[in-house]
C-alpha cells in the first residue's frame, strides 16, 4: 500500500485549523446539503454528516461535532482503512454484489486518494467525523455512485475493528524487529563482560559476586519473554472482524474467507457480536507493552544507581546525558530517567484500556473510539524507547575496578565459605553459623572475610585449610557456579551462544 498514515496526525489534533476557523465563522450556513468550504483554496463537495444525517432535523452543534470526531487522530489508520476497503470491494465483486465497472472505479478512486494523502493534499474534514467517512466521502466525490456502493454489507463497526487490527499487526512486526535488535546489543555487551565481576545484590545489599555479563543476560531473558508474549498477541490480533457488519452480520452473500486471505488474516472472527465489540487484542498489546516497560524501568533504575559516583559502576557518554542549568558540575542520566518515567504512562494506558472495556454492554459502543489514542501512544513510546536503548546499551562503559572493589567489600563470598565447610562434612546450618561468626570477626577487624588469614579463619572451624582462599576469591566464587543458569564466565558464554541462536533471523 502506497499511502502512509500521516505522522502529523498526533502533533496536529485538530486537522485543518485554518479551515475550521473559517467554518466556525460560517456556522450559520453550515446546514445539511451546503457545500463545505475547504482550506488551501480548494472546494470539496462534502456535506456535514452527509452519511447518516438523513433522519436528523438539524445538524449537530459545533461543540458536539468537535467532541465526537476522531479524524484528528484516527486518520493515522488511513492506509489500512483503504487496504481493508479494497479487499472488501473485491470480495463484493467476486460474489456478484458489485459490478466490474464499480470495482474499477473504486480502485481508481482509491489510487487517487492514496496519492492525495501521500502528498498531503487530502482535505481532512471534521464534518466527516472520522477517517472512514472522510475517505468514503472523498471516494464518492471522485467517482460518484460506485463510491456510495462501497459500504454495502459493511458497517463502520467492523471496519474500524479491521483497520486497527491491520495497523497493529504492522506495528507489532516493526516492534518485534526493534526488540530483537535490543536483545542483540544486550548479548554483545554481555559477551564483552562475560568475566567482569560485580557485586550481586539482594535487598540492595551485597549478596554474592556475579558477572556483569550474567546480569545483562537477565534482561535478555525478560525481553525474550516479552518477545514471546508479543508473538502470541499477534496471533490474536490477526483475526478478521469484517463481515460482522454493525453487530449481527449481513443479509448479503459475503465471502469472509476471501477477505481474510487477501488481507493476510489467519482466521475469521467466529461471532459477529464479539467481532465488533472485542478490544482484547489491543489490551493484550498494551499489557505486553506495560510489562516490557516495567522490565526496562528496572534496567533504567539500575543504570541510574550504577552511575551514582558512590558506586561508579558504569558511565554513559555525554550524548545520553544532560547538564543542569544551575549546577555546572552536573551530568544527569536523563535517558534512563525519562524511560523510567514513560513506563508510568504506558502502564496508565493499559489501565485506561481495561477500564474502557469494563462493563461495556455488547456490542459496539462509541466508548470504543477511545481505544485509539492510548494504543497509538503506547506504540510510539515503545518504538522510541526501544530505538534509543539499542543505541544506549552499547554505550554503557563499565568500570570493572569499581565493581570489583564493591564486591570485595561486602563479605560477598561468605556463602562460598559455608559451602566449602559443607563439602568437608559440616551440616549446612552449622556451617552457616560458623561463617556468620567469622563475618562478625572480620567486621570487628574492619576487613573483608576474604582478607582473613587461614589461622584466623580456623578459629571458627577446624576443617578450614589453606585451600580456603581459592573459594574466598571472587574469581573462584563465580567460576564455581558453572551449571545451567549460573554466573560462571564459561556458563555465561554458553548462554550467549544459545541467546544468539534464539534471536537469529528475527530482526
Ligand atoms: N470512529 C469510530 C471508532 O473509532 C468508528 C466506528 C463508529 N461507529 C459508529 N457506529 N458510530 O470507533
Amino acid at each position: 500500500m502506497a499511502a502512509k498514515p500521516t505522522t502529523r496526525a498526533r502533533s496536529a489534533p485538530t486537522p485543518d485549523r485554518a479551515g475550521e476557523a473559517k467554518k466556525r465563522r460560517k456556522s450559520a450556513e453550515n446546514r445539511r446539503g451546503q457545500p463545505d468550504s475547504r482550506s488551501r483554496g480548494r472546494t470539496v463537495r462534502t456535506y456535514a454528516n452527509a452519511v447518516w444525517s438523513g433522519r436528523f432535523a438539524e445538524p449537530v452543534s459545533e461543540r458536539v461535532k468537535r467532541y465526537t470526531a476522531s479524524v484528528g487522530f484516527d486518520r493515522r489508520l488511513a492506509a489500512h482503512d483503504i487496504h481493508g476497503s479494497l479487499a472488501h470491494a473485491r470480495m463484493l465483486r467476486a460474489t456478484g454484489i458489485l459490478s466490474a465497472a464499480d470495482l474499477d472505479a473504486i480502485e481508481r478512486g482509491f489510487a487517487a486518494i492514496v496519492r492525495e494523502i501521500g502528498s498531503g493534499r487530502f482535505a481532512w474534514s471534521l464534518d466527516a467525523e472520522d477517517v472512514h467517512m472522510n475517505i468514503e466521502q472523498r471516494l464518492t466525490a471522485l467517482i460518484g455512485d460506485a463510491g456510495k456502493r462501497l459500504h454495502t454489507a459493511r458497517s463502520r463497526n467492523d471496519q474500524v475493528a479491521t483497520d486497527v487490527r491491520l495497523w497493529l499487526r504492522d506495528e507489532i512486526d516493526t516492534i518485534a524487529g526493534l526488540l530483537a535488535r535490543l536483545q542483540a546489543v544486550l548479548i554483545d555487551s554481555a559477551e564483552r563482560h562475560a568475566a567482569t565481576i560485580m557485586p550481586g545484590f539482594t535487598h540492595l545489599q551485597v549478596a554474592q559476586p556475579v558477572t556483569f555479563g550474567h546480569h545483562l543476560l537477565a534482561y535478555f531473558e525478560m525481553f525474550e519473554r516479552d518477545y514471546q508474549r508479543l508473538a502470541g498477541c499477534r496471533t490474536r490480533v490477526n483475526v478478521l472482524p469484517l463481515g460482522a457488519a454493525a453487530l449481527a452480520g449481513t443479509t448479503f452473500p459475503i465471502d469472509r474467507a476471501r477477505v481474510a486471505r487477501e488481507l493476510g488474516f489467519d482466521s475469521v472472527a467466529r461471532n459477529s457480536l464479539d467481532a465488533v465489540s472485542d478490544r482484547d487484542f489491543a489490551i493484550e498489546f498494551c499489557a505486553f507493552a506495560a510489562l516490557f516497560m516495567v522490565h526496562l524501568s528496572r534496567l533504567c533504575e539500575e543504570l541510574i544507581l550504577w552511575m551514582n559516583p558512590r558506586l561508579g559502576f558504569v558511565s554513559l557518554s555525554d550524548r545520553f546525558c544532560t547538564g543542569s542549568s544551575i549546577m555546572p558540575q552536573k551530568k544527569n542520566p536523563d535517558v534512563p530517567e525519562l524511560a523510567r518515567g514513560k513506563s508510568g504512562r504506558v502502564l496508565g494506558h493499559l489501565i485506561g484500556m481495561l477500564v474502557l472495556m469494563k462493563s461495556q454492554p455488547l456490542a459496539y459502543n462509541k466508548d470504543n473510539q477511545e481505544d485509539k489514542e492510548p494504543l497509538f501512544d503506547t506504540v510510539d513510546t515503545l518504538k522510541d524507547t526501544m530505538a534509543i536503548f539499542t543505541e544506549l546499551v552499547p554505550d554503557i562503559t563499565a568500570n570493572p575496578d569499581a565493581m570489583r572493589r564493591a564486591a570485595a567489600e561486602g563479605h560477598a563470598t561468605a556463602t562460598d565459605l559455608a559451602d566449602y565447610l559443607v563439602k568437608k562434612g559440616v551440616p549446612f546450618r552449622d556451617a552457616h553459623e560458623a561463617v556468620a561468626q567469622a563475618v562478625r570477626f572480620a567486621e570487628m577487624k574492619r576487613r573483608d572475610l576474604s582478607e582473613l588469614t587461614t589461622a584466623e579463619l580456623r578459629r571458627f572451624s577446624g576443617r578450614i585449610g589453606p585451600d580456603v582462599h581459592r573459594v574466598l576469591a571472587l574469581e573462584g566464587s563465580v567460576a564455581a557456579r558453572r551449571h545451567i543458569g549460573g554466573t560462571a564466565p564459561a556458563q555465561v558464554r554458553a548462554a550467549i551462544r544459545q541467546a544468539r541462536r534464539m534471536i537469529r533471523g528475527r530482526s
